[in-house]
């Protein structure tokens, strides 16, 4: 038999348990309304991101979504240097109508060149700047970093965009043009973001890999040998660096979108064969460098953290 005092005990015991549960139960749910906060952005404000190969097409509209999400982007080129000033300029007239900057931004530098070294002009503050450097050489990733470094003093995301697809069967390929595809998509960019690793702002960093939704297509032609083959390690390299780098609370993912108009695609595609793709993809058409840049821009944001590792199909149901 309980006595009353036991009974009231026992119903103290139970109130202080149910208590301590709801407090703790409030301390999760307010840490979880926090992590929720943190999480949930896709503002870029105060990051400084390097886009390999971005003086058009993909890279271009990746360099644009990130610098409209308030990233500083440095807009890295290897021959076309009228077409990365055009991109620079209209990211830099956006960001002066918006003021979305919100560091202190060095001047690009072609206004380095222009006012040289003892030039008594002030440089103009800009949110993207140009950075000429051939990112197909482990020299020239070296100084698109240290060049970044010296402008901006920090780097938070590296997008490795700039890559070479050519077009040749088994038969067709030698060496060179074997080594060209390692070098520029696979080479090159690991060693760059080996580089990389070691100076960006941890935790948060982001790196993200371009690949092809050919890696996993079962209706690639013979001709893509060495393009895919290239894509498919710069794939397992991102995976395997996820486990590396995710230690630094670094991620590193890949994006892999479907056929995009652009010059890479445009070159040796006969438009029949464009229109017998467009004919496979379920809106029948093909991508605009802007269908893939936003998925780029949540991944390298702080809302993206939790997904890390992965390779994300960007290719309107081509692929599925
Ligand atoms: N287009 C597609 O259908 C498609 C589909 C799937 C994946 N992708 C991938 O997406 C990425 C971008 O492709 P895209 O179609 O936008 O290419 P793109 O039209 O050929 O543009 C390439 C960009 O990279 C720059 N670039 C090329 N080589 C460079 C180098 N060695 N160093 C520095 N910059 C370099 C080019 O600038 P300069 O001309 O000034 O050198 C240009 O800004 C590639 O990795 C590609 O494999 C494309």
């Amino acid at each position: 038999m309980v006595s009353a005092k036991g009974t009231k005990s026992h119903i103290h015991r139970i109130f202080c348990s149910v208590a301590q549960k709801f407090h703790s139960h409030q301390h999760y749910d307010a840490e979880k309304v926090e992590r929720s906060k943190n999480i949930a952005g896709t503002s870029l404000r105060g990051k400084v991101a390097v886009i390999t190969g971005s003086s058009k097409s993909i890279g271009a509209a990746i360099a644009k979504a990130l610098a409209a999400e308030g990233a500083n982007v440095i807009i890295n080129y290897a021959k076309d240097g009228k077409s990365a000033e055009e991109v620079a300029q209209q990211i830099n007239s956006a960001s002066i109508a918006s003021t979305s900057a919100s560091i202190s931004l060095p001047p690009t530098s072609t206004d380095v060149q222009k006012n040289g070294p003892n030039g008594v002009e002030l440089p103009p503050q800009q949110q993207a700047v140009l950075i000429k450097a051939d990112t197909s050489t482990i020299s020239g990733g070296q100084y698109l970093l240290q060049e970044t470094l010296r402008m901006f003093g920090r780097l938070d995301i590296l997008i490795l965009s700039a890559g070479l697809m050519g077009s040749k069967t088994l038969s067709e390929i030698d060496e060179p043009f074997f080594d060209a595809h390692f070098d520029s998509n696979v080479k090159a960019p690991l060693f760059l973001v080996k580089a990389a690793a070691e100076v960006m702002e941890r935790p948060g960093g982001r790196i993200i890999f371009l690949s092809t939704s050919l890696t996993a297509s079962s209706t690639l032609l013979p001709n893509t040998l060495c393009y895919v083959a290239s894509k498919g390690a710069a794939e397992q390299i991102a995976r395997v660096l996820a486990k590396d780098l995710g230690t630094k609370g670094f991620t590193v993912n890949t994006v892999a979108p479907g056929p995009v108009d652009t010059t890479l695609f445009r070159i040796g595609t006969p438009q029949h064969v464009i229109d017998s793709i467009a004919a496979q993809i379920p809106s029948h058409r093909i991508a605009e460098p802007e269908d893939i840049a936003p998925i780029v821009a949540f991944l390298a944001s702080p809302a993206a953290q939790w997904v890390n590792g992965q390779i994300l199909g960007v290719n309107g149901g081509y692929v599925v």
